[in-house]
């Protein structure tokens, strides 16, 4: 989704800009620009001839941006680029940020921008905004919600771009990151944050100033700044050559004690595609060490697993014994992680668990319980409905949460009692793979840590679970080599338009996520279905034409699955079932199996999801999508 990078330094910060955006690819977009004053002197080239707010946008990749700058030698010490992700007016060059106000009246076609703007996020209150600036003369260029805010700061500025921002936000309803240029202060970029992420970068500088950065996620400025400060709700930031003020919301400047600089891991190595055609394959192939690493230093079941993310002193002990029930919230593939999660909560830790999709929780009426233990499940820890969520439960008086997520920085992570922060490693492809495996990890240990805290884990069981933890890695080396007969599978998936996956319990979930999975990046219709409802309505579909997935692990439901698979071949429906070792099925007319290495008991959700992933991986690619992005889709949502 939408990314922000901004820059105030000395010497030249248009590389800056397009490597940041292009470390923000991963997320999503649609289009891109950026926009430098070339107002201030550069200490490393003759001061430009032509002064001023310039911008440059593209509808293509950041690489074309790239090339299109390149050609027109633009340099600049102070800039703001972004990557946009359509959600008012559709994906154009006039719809692309930055955003320019060149103040009100008829001529302003003719004038140079005064004001330069981006923004992530979505203003709510825009069409009324709109009406007040045309009335005032204000002339539009784009059909977007932002471009109200750069005319609302024109309109109120007088000499100071920091009070004009401030007065602009105080009108703003919705969500937004911004970072504005004005032209009558060419060493000043001024930010603010309120619903939308947004970063300031310490950098470093042998001699003169220190530059100053802002992004709306740290991993924009890896390779430039590790020195990073989190901006919170309502955080303005003002800066200038060598220096930076954060200011709060009501105006006060923030020391830096309350905004303190942290030296954040932003592992630039992670980015690296390296041998693997895209970042999917990459991070399916990653997973036996995102497993490792994330259950790393796991040497047995503790409370005190939940409690170590460093920002404040936690009371995991407390907030278990109070827990009565689970409520798990969480969007796309996070939410199946947490549909997995409520099998096994309820049958290990007899923990009543609810799992919801967090933009359905956020806008309902539900009871709130003070014993329920409210969990979210998110990757980038900045989707907008999750953290939405997590702050409405909040509000009705849920105090106990905790989150599952994959990054340690993140708002979710400082917003929420207890943490455990998986060890996937950045993960770029939109589609959601090593993220899952980890997050089901950690569920796993959540589950654990209630079930004892319910006297309802014994030592035994507890040294069981953590062996068959401990083998995840190895098991999951075994099951991707199972990479060349899901190749096979996959021809057959290629040439076909619609697919179903089966799965039963646990596995229903993994049903889900595999029919997520190859729609997402295959673009070929999927239904995930609980087998037993097969003959409520899917079965009308089974056709030669529709291929059926079944995940079929051998347990308790192994039989009723047989039958349901009988009833999809007596309908000339052709299966694709991946079954555990000692199944006992095996392949034949329309029915194609491939085997699991072992038998993984209450762990198999998370092995019987890799080769869904690899299905829809190498279906993907024998139909030419583009992977990593697919269309339409972002890899952070953070917006509604
Ligand atoms: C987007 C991504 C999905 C992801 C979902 C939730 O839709 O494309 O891969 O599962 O957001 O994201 P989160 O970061 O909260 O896990």
């Amino acid at each position: 989704m939408c990314g922000i990078v901004g820059a105030v330094g000395t010497t030249d910060v248009v590389g800056v800009l397009l490597q940041g955006l292009q470390r923000l690819e991963y997320r999503g977009y649609d289009s891109c620009g950026l926009a430098v004053h070339r107002g201030a002197p550069l200490a490393d080239a003759p001061w430009p001839s032509e002064r001023g707010l310039v911008r440059a946008r593209s509808t293509a990749r950041v690489a074309e941006l790239q090339a299109q700058v390149q050609a027109d030698g633009l340099r600049a010490a102070t800039g703001i680029a972004h990557t946009r992700w359509a959600t008012h007016g559709a994906p154009a060059v006039h719809n692309a940020h930055p955003h320019v106000s060149r103040g009100p009246g008829p001529d302003a076609a003719q004038r140079a921008p005064r004001v330069a703007l981006v923004h992530n996020g979505i203003i709510e209150n825009h069409e009324a905004l709109r009406a007040e600036l045309q009335a005032r003369g204000y002339v539009f260029e784009s059909q977007t919600d932002s471009e109200v805010i750069a005319h609302l700061i024109d309109s109120l500025y007088d000499g100071d771009l920091l009070a004009a921002v401030r007065a602009a936000t105080a009108r703003l309803h919705g969500a937004y990151a911004i970072a504005v240029l004005h032209h009558d202060e060419p060493q000043r970029l001024v930010g603010a944050r309120a619903g939308s992420p947004l970063v300031l970068g310490i950098g470093s500088a042998t001699d003169g100033p220190v530059p100053h950065y802002l992004a709306s996620d740290a991993l924009a400025l890896a390779g430039v700044t590790d020195r990073i400060v989190f901006l919170a709700e309502g955080d303005l930031v003002d800066m200038a050559l060598g220096r930076y003020r954060v200011v709060g919301a009501d105006g006060r400047a923030l020391d830096d004690a309350a905004r303190p600089v942290r030296v954040v891991e932003l592992g630039s190595q992670d980015v690296a595609l390296g041998p693997y055609r895209h970042y999917m394959q990459k991070e399916i192939f990653e997973q036996p060490r995102a497993l490792a690493d994330t259950l790393e230093g796991v040497e047995g079941i503790v409370p005190e697993l939940f409690d170590d993310h460093g920002i404040r002193s936690r009371a995991a002990w407390r907030v278990f014994g109070e827990t009565d029930r689970v409520l798990i919230l969480a969007c796309g593939t996070s939410y199946y992680a947490g549909c997995v999660a409520r099998y096994w909560l309820e049958s290990i830790a007899a923990v009543p668990t609810t799992v919801e999709i967090a933009s359905e929780y956020r806008y309902r009426d539900s009871v709130p319980d003070a014993r329920t233990l409210v969990v979210t499940i998110s990757q980038s820890g900045e989707t907008a409905d999750t953290l939405a969520a997590l702050r409405h439960a909040q509000s009705l008086g849920m105090s106990h949460t905790l989150t599952i997520c994959n990054v340690a920085t993140s708002a979710m992570v400082r917003e929420c009692e207890l943490a455990y922060v998986t060890r996937a490693g950045v993960e770029i492809g939109v589609a959601s793979t090593k993220a899952f495996t980890t997050q089901l990890a950690a569920l796993f240990l959540l589950t654990l840590v209630l079930a004892q805290a319910k006297g309802r884990l014994s030592a035994e069981d507890e040294a069981r679970h953590l062996r068959a933890m401990r083998h995840l890695p190895l098991a999951l080396q075994a099951v991707l080599a199972l990479e060349p007969q899901i190749i096979r599978w996959a021809e057959d998936f290629a040439a076909k338009e619609h697919a179903l996956f089966l799965g039963r319990g646990p596995h229903y979930p993994i049903a889900l996520e595999g029919a997520l999975k190859l729609k997402e990046i295959s673009y070929i219709h999927a239904e995930g279905y609980p087998a037993g409802e097969l003959k409520h309505g899917p079965l009308a579909l089974v056709t030669s034409a529709m291929p059926v997935v079944a995940v079929a692990p051998n347990d308790a439901l192994l039989d009723k699955l047989k039958s349901n698979l009988q009833e999809v071949r007596a309908r000339g429906g052709v299966l694709y079932v991946l079954a555990d070792a000692d199944t006992h099925i095996t392949s034949g007319e329309g029915l194609h199996v491939i085997r699991m290495p072992e038998h993984y008991g209450t762990l198999s959700p998370i092995l019987h999801v890799v080769p869904l992933q690899l299905l829809a991986y190498h279906t993907a690619c024998l139909r030419g999508t583009d992977v990593d992005k697919p269309r339409n889709l972002a890899k952070s949502v953070t917006v509604e």
